[in-house]
């Protein structure tokens, strides 16, 4: 128990699905696990414990941003004894060449983030666990999915003021897409020793304006937690 889980030791599975929303992981579990067991619900950050292909596995929400997902991964982590955690997100793309309802496997993120400035000096870079991202590329290449390995940068600011072109010089160095969580989790799996990764489905292009619509956004969301499932329980 922590002050912002209630869960009891044991009852995390050591591989861990991370979404942001919360009933996106109300949604995973009842959709995908067989016997999900509702494990948190403090301040309605649920998590949920069952099973995949007979794998026993979590899915825990994170919350919006690295503060709120650092305080669940760091516990996840730290008081759990979670060994490997996926992010399964979505994301703005930075490149002409990433359409919405791609795929993005994130190799590495940059932030704008002070969260990980005071522990990891020299601009740090915090990256994803090989053996997750490997696996996730040729599991995605299996099932025809347009999956892109490259940078991803996650911001603390969603609304950018009209005018500022925050994102400068990423897209020129790698970066495919933004979104607001990757590093901090990369990071703290570092830290403990653990394995990470971020998977994100396109839903805007922050070059062209597109916008994925309500159907496709279910059925990418469906291939991008099977993938998850399946990459980080190795089946
Ligand atoms: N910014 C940050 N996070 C996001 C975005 C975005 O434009 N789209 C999806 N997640």
């Amino acid at each position: 128990m922590t002050p912002h889980n209630e869960a009891k030791n044991g009852d995390y599975a050591e591989t861990v699905l991370l979404p942001g929303d919360p009933l996106r992981a109300k949604w995973i579990a009842e959709t995908f696990l067989a016997a999900p067991r509702l494990v948190n619900s403090v301040r309605n950050c649920l998590g949920y414990t069952g099973s995949w292909r007979g794998r026993p596995v979590s899915v825990q929400a994170s919350g919006m941003g690295q503060p709120s997902l650092a305080i669940y991964v760091h516990e996840l982590l730290a008081v759990y004894g979670v060994k490997s955690i996926v992010r399964v997100g979505t994301c703005g793309g930075l490149s002409s060449e990433v359409k919405v309802r791609d795929i993005v496997l994130g190799i590495a993120a940059s932030t704008d983030s002070a969260i990980n400035a005071s522990f990891a000096p020299f601009s740090y870079a915090p990256f994803a666990d090989f053996g997750l991202l490997r696996r996730a590329a040729d599991l995605a290449a299996e099932r025809g999915l347009k999956a892109h390995v490259g940078g991803l940068v996650s911001s603390d600011v969603f609304y950018v003021p009209e005018g500022v072109d925050s994102y400068g010089g990423l897209p020129a160095h790698g970066v495919l897409a933004v979104e607001m969580e990757a590093a901090a989790l990369y990071t703290l799996c570092a830290r403990f020793k653990a394995r990470a990764l971020a998977i994100c489905t396109m839903t805007d292009c922050l070059v062209t304006g597109a916008q994925i619509d309500a159907a496709e956004r279910q059925s990418s969301l469906t291939d991008m937690v099977e993938l998850a499932l399946d990459t980080a329980l190795e089946v």
